[in-house]
């Protein structure tokens, strides 16, 4: 029997540890948050993208009463991203989500959808995302998309 072990790399800070762009894209996707429109769940979430161009582009969940036609933020944001910047590389990608008016103490965690879109966002500019997972108490860094999405669908028969 053999065995892969796969390990992620995830660095965790505080607010105060975070470089000034890392707390900048943190900051927007926070007030991208209140704008979610999530009355089904409570669960706003915000997600800013910080691209090569120094354009930062903001979304959030949006919701509806047939619940699969809803989006995440991650994905709201980052097809937004690419259809306004399409040649343009996202360097860094925050995501942060408040219940009640209050964010969370701890990281929100992507679902797989979003990662898989996340990872396409690397792949075409063919240059890592740094995704910014943020909690009041603690805040999640991987300086890749991959170290979310180990053995991930690249594309079919290579
Ligand atoms: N949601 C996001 O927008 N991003 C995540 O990373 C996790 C979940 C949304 C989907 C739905 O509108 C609500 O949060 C509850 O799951």
């Amino acid at each position: 029997m053999k065995y892969l072990k796969i390990a992620a790399k995830i660095r965790i800070n505080n607010y105060n540890e975070l470089l000034p762009e890392e707390k900048n894209t943190v900051d927007k996707a926070k007030e991208a948050a209140f704008r979610a429109y999530a009355p089904y769940s409570g669960f706003q979430v915000g997600a800013a993208a910080l691209m090569e161009n120094g354009a930062v582009i903001t979304g959030n969940n949006q919701e509806n009463v047939a619940f699969p036609s809803g989006l995440c933020a991650e994905r709201t944001t980052l097809f937004y991203a690419h259809s306004q910047y399409p040649d343009e590389a996202v360097r860094v990608l925050a995501v942060a989500a408040l219940t009640k008016g209050d964010f969370l103490d701890r990281p929100i965690s992507p679902c797989g959808a979003c990662r898989q879109v996340m990872l396409e966002t690397e792949m075409r500019a063919n240059q890592p995302v740094k995704v910014i997972l943020y909690g009041k108490k603690e805040i999640f860094i991987v300086e890749s998309v991959k170290d979310l999405l180990p053995l991930a669908f690249d594309s079919v028969g290579k």
